[in-house]
């Protein structure tokens, strides 16, 4: 089989490690991929938003399996481009993307449906938000209606902030479109737990549940990132935790889908917190979390090309998803300046690494044979132990094999998580 993978981060090289674990998959190839990837797949020069491009590709390649793993191209409707040409995927058709690409449209579902969420009001006049503000709860949060690259959150801690947030999303369009539509909601508190599930319209599966750290710095300082590492599972998912989850969020959400003609198929994404009032949503996403991925598929026991065919074939019930009862911790190496500004180019040395670590590359280039870095988030290292002490040593272990010019890490990957289980 040839399989194509859609993204070139940290969460497409572990899909693609995991993958190439099936000796049914000869080929793959990534688009772009990166220069970390290259040593696990054929690079193809196209973007993952190039729509065209893509299906340029395919015509010429014959590709059996694609796997579209970033929102932007799944919100664009890159799976409905490709199952128009017979090709089958795994990830969901822009109808139900839009679970993520929406978050006016994920929180109507979730008012219609009942499915807990923070309460909140939908604004497309600026106006009228910031009346509204006048006599809001403070601290509030002040969400953009569409992607924008995980940035569109703003938590307002005064009214003021919460003012400048509305006029920042709505009249200075900071985030382009995705600010014509806003979404201001309650402040939840209580700890974040990221489940992924597979789901195929039929049945839905959680994945081991998992931790990420968005802050840049340790202590959860510094501004908000795409993930400087996670750990799985997450202790605050207790089997209670996920009984409700699944009785009040998962399965409500994936029919909720199917009666709105939305069905979603591929790997639906519950960012939940952990309320006093139990289990509520934060965001859902349409795909795998990045770096959530870098910890949970290493600990995924059963074959990962099955499941996706299986969710693809809508037979996920008569499918093992299985996951070891063990614990990783992925640390995340960034150039220094992300998430603001940082430099590129720095040849990079991997050291080595042992059985049970893992590096997954996100942002690195090839020239001459030499891996450069090339993005803000560089690579993660993950670890598998029975442990999660001894995942975070392992990762951290594997961390200080890792060296180019002016990177790096959070110290704390872990230690929350750690606190909590004590
Ligand atoms: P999102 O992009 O929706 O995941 O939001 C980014 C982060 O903002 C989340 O991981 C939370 O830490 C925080 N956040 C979002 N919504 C809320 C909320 N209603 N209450 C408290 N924190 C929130
Ligand atoms: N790590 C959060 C996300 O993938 O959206």
């Amino acid at each position: 089989m040839k399989v194509m993978v859609v993204g070139g981060g940290g969460r497409e090289h572990a899909i693609i490690k995991k993958l190439k674990e099936n000796p049914q998959v000869e080929d793959i190839y990534a688009l772009p991929g990166n220069g970390g990837i290259a040593a696990d797949a054929f690079c193809v020069g196209v973007g993952a938003t190039d729509l065209d491009g893509i299906v340029e590709f395919v015509k010429g390649h014959p590709v059996d399996f694609a796997v579209v793993a970033p929102d932007d191209p799944l919100a664009m409707g890159c799976v409905d481009r490709l199952n128009e040409l017979g090709i089958k995927c795994f990830g969901p058709v822009k109808d139900a993307a839009i679970i993520e690409a929406s978050k006016v449209f994920a929180k109507d579902l979730m008012k219609k449906y009942g499915i807990p969420t923070a309460k909140y009001e939908t604004f497309t006049d600026m106006d009228k938000a910031l009346a509204y503000l006048e006599d809001a709860p403070i601290p509030t949060v002040v969400k953009a209606d569409g992607l924008a690259l995980g940035k569109g959150v703003i938590i307002a801690e005064t009214r003021d902030q919460a003012r400048e947030a509305v006029r920042s999303m709505m009249e200075e369009k900071k985030f382009g479109d995705s600010g014509s539509q806003i979404v201001i909601e309650e402040f939840l508190t209580g700890p974040e737990v990221s489940v992924l599930s597979f789901t195929d319209g039929k049945t839905i599966v959680p994945m081991v549940s998992s931790q990420d750290h968005k802050r840049a710095l340790d202590g959860d300082q510094g501004l908000n990132t795409g993930g400087m590492g996670t750990v799985a599972p997450n202790p605050y998912y207790t089997p209670e935790v996920a009984d409700r989850c699944m009785k009040e969020i998962f399965l409500p959400t994936m029919e909720a889908m199917n009666a709105e003609g939305r069905t979603f198929k591929g790997c639906l994404y519950f960012g939940l917190m952990i309320t006093e009032d139990g289990p509520k949503v934060i965001e859902y996403n349409c795909r795998f979390g990045d770096p959530e991925t870098q910890v949970v598929l290493p600990l995924l026991e059963s074959d990962l090309f099955t499941i996706m065919k299986a969710v693809e074939e809508q037979k996920l019930a008569e499918t093992e998803v299985k996951f070891a009862d063990r614990h990783a911790c992925c640390v995340v190496v960034a150039s220094g300046g992300y998430p603001v500004s940082y430099e590129k180019g720095f040849p990079m040395e991997i050291g080595p690494m042992a059985d049970n670590v893992d590096v997954f590359v996100a942002g690195a280039k090839l020239e001459d044979g030499k891996l450069l870095t090339s993005g803000g988030r560089v690579l993660g290292v993950t670890a598998v132990a029975d442990t999660l002490e001894e995942a975070i040593e392992d990762a951290y272990e594997g961390v200080s094999k890792v060296r180019f010019e002016k990177s790096f890490c959070r110290h704390d990957i872990g230690q929350r998580a750690l606190a909590a289980q004590k």
